[in-house]
C-alpha cells in the first residue's frame, strides 16, 4: 500500500512549504516538488496545511480517580483524539500506595492492548516511592519504554508524594537517563485550606477555585525546580497555569537550568470567571482551577518566549452524573473536563488564526516538543523521511463550532460549548492507514500501537 499525498502546504516546526508526500506502508519515504511517482492511491491537497499528526502528553483514559473512573476509555479517547487530529497520546498509569509499578502497569495495559484506536504511550505515576519501587525504575526505562516518571505534590492522601520521595526519585530516575513531571501545587496548603472552606459552609464549585490559590502553584514550581536542580534530573511541570508559576521557572533559568513547561488549552482560552455558574461551574472543575485573564496572557507570552514548550488538555472526562457526586461538597466533584479532540483546532482558531503565536509555533508545541521532550522524535512529531506517516490535512479556513452534539468523546458536555473555530481537520492518517476521513473514522478498535520511548535527552 502506497500513499502519494500532492501539493499540500507542509508545516513543521521549521518549514512551511509546498510539495508532495509518499509513504509507504507505515512511514514517509519520499517528500518532493511534483514526484514522479505512481502510489496506490493519490490524495489532492492543494490549498490545505499539512501537520505532522499532534501528541497530547497529558491525558487520563479510563483513569480510576476520587471514586470513579474517568468516562473516555483507551478506545473512546483515542479515536476522539484522531477527530481532532492527535495521532499520539501519553496517558497516566498510576501506582497503587503499597503495591508495584509492575501491577499498575499489567492493570492499564489489560484496558489498553487492543482497544486503543491511535496511537499511546504511558508516564509511570509514582505514589509510593520505596526501596521496592527504587528497583522497578530501571526496568521501566529499559525495558518497558516508560522513560517519563509523574508526581503529584497535591492530592493529600491518595497521590501526593513529600519532597524526601521527590529528592529520592529524581536521583534514581536521573541515573537511568529518565525525566520527572510533576503536578506541581501545595498540597498541605490546599488540603488545609479545602478544609478551611468546607467547615466554614462554603460548598459550591468556586470555592474549589478559592482553596487553590496562585501561591500554591508558584511555591511548588519554584520548589520542584530547586530538586530538579540539585539532583539535575530533568524536570518537566504539567498543566502550569500562571504567571507565578512560569516565574518561579524564569527564575530557575537565572542559573542556567531549564524546566520544561507544558500548558493545557483551557488555561490559554477560559478563566476564572466559568467558576460564577451555580453548580454548573463543575464543568471547570479542574486542579489547578482556571486563572485570571493576566495568567492567560502570561501563558502565550510564555510560548512565544520559548518558557512553555507543550499545549496539552489533561484530558480528564467525567459525565455529568460523575460531577453530580460532588452536588453538596465541591471537594468530591471528580477534577478534570474533556479537550482531547479540541486541542488541535483551538490552538489554531485561537493561536494562529488570531495572530498569537506562529504556524511553525503551533506545530512545535503541539507535536515536535512532545516528541523531543519525551523521547519520540523523529519518529514522532515532525514531517520527515523515515518518520511514521501520521499526519493531518487541515482546511485553515472551514468555520464550525464545537458542541457535545458532533464531538466523539464518551462524555455528556461540552467544556466549549457553541465556541466557534475557523480551521478544520479533514483528514488524518496514522502510520500510512487513512484514520479519519469524511468525518467518519476508518480504524477499528485495537489500531492503536503502544510506542515505546527513548531515554530523554533533557534538552530539545
Ligand atoms: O483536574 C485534573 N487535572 N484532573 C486530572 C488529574 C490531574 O491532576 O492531572
Ligand atoms: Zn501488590
Ligand atoms: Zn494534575
Ligand atoms: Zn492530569
Amino acid at each position: 500500500m502506497s500513499l502519494l499525498i500532492k501539493n499540500g502546504r507542509i508545516i513543521t516546526a521549521a518549514d512551511d512549504y509546498v510539495a508532495d508526500i509518499f509513504i509507504e506502508g507505515e512511514s514517509i519515504t519520499a517528500i518532493g516538488k511534483n514526484l514522479p511517482i505512481t502510489a496506490t492511491r493519490e490524495i489532492d491537497a492543494s490549498g490545505k496545511l499539512i501537520f505532522p499528526g499532534g501528541i497530547d502528553p497529558h491525558v487520563h483514559l479510563a483513569m480510576p480517580f476520587m471514586g470513579t473512573f474517568s468516562s473516555d476509555t483507551h478506545e473512546t479517547g483515542t479515536r476522539a483524539a484522531l477527530f481532532g487530529g492527535t495521532t499520539t497520546v501519553i496517558d497516566f498509569v498510576l501506582q497503587t500506595q503499597g503495591h508495584s509499578l509492575k501491577e499498575a502497569l499489567d492493570d492499564w495495559n489489560s484496558r489498553a492492548r487492543g482497544t486503543a484506536v491511535g496511537d499511546y504511550s504511558f508516564h509511570m505515576a509514582v505514589t509510593d516511592f520505596n526501596e521496592n519501587t527504587k528497583a522497578e525504575i530501571k526496568t521501566m526505562i529499559e525495558e518497558e519504554g516508560i522513560t517519563s516518571f509523574k508526581t503529584f505534590m497535591a492530592y493529600k492522601g491518595a497521590l501526593m508524594i513529600d519532597d524526601r520521595q521527590m529528592v529520592a526519585l529524581m536521583q534514581e530516575v536521573k541515573k537511568h537517563g529518565g525525566m520527572v513531571t510533576v503536578h506541581a501545587t501545595n498540597g498541605d496548603m490546599i488540603d488545609y485550606l479545602v478544609a478551611q472552606n468546607k467547615a466554614s459552609g462554603n460548598l459550591s464549585p468556586r470555592y474549589h477555585y478559592i482553596s487553590q490559590p496562585e501561591v500554591t502553584e508558584a511555591e511548588a514550581s519554584g520548589r520542584f525546580a530547586d530538586i530538579s536542580n540539585y539532583t539535575g534530573c530533568p524536570g518537566y511541570i504539567v498543566h502550569l497555569t500562571c504567571e507565578g508559576a512560569l516565574n518561579a521557572v524564569r527564575n530557575a533559568t537565572r542559573r542556567n537550568q531549564h524546566v520544561f513547561v507544558e500548558t493545557c488549552i483551557q488555561y490559554l482560552l477560559l478563566d476564572r470567571s466559568y467558576y460564577e455558574r451555580g453548580f454548573e461551574s463543575a464543568k471547570w472543575v479542574m486542579s489547578p482551577p482556571l486563572r485570571e485573564p493576566k495568567d492567560q496572557d502570561t501563558l502565550w507570552a510564555g510560548i512565544n518566549q520559548g518558557l512553555v514548550n507543550v499545549v496539552a488538555t489533561d484530558h480528564c472526562p467525567f459525565m455529568w452524573e460523575q460531577k453530580l457526586m460532588g452536588k453538596d461538597d465541591f471537594s468530591k466533584i471528580p477534577n478534570g473536563h474533556p479537550a482531547i479532540e479540541n486541542r488541535m483546532e483551538l490552538l489554531y482558531s485561537e493561536g494562529v488564526h488570531e495572530k498569537k503565536i506562529t504556524l511553525n509555533k503551533f506545530v512545535e508545541v503541539a507535536c515536535t516538543n512532545p516528541a523531543k521532550i519525551f523521547g519520540m522524535f523523529p519518529r514522532k512529531g515532525t514531517i520527515g523521511i523515515g518518520s511514521d506517516a501520521d499526519l493531518v490535512i487541515f482546511d485553515p479556513n472551514e468555520e464550525h463550532v464545537l458542541s457535545v452534539s458532533s464531538h466523539h468523546m464518551n462524555v455528556d458536555y461540552s467544556a466549549y460549548e457553541g465556541w466557534p473555530v475557523t480551521g478544520k481537520v479533514k483528514m488524518v492518517l496514522l502510520r500510512g492507514q487513512v484514520a479519519i476521513e469524511n468525518g467518519e473514522c476508518l480504524l477499528q478498535k485495537g489500531a492503536g500501537q503502544f510506542i515505546r520511548r527513548n531515554k530523554v535527552k533533557g534538552i530539545i
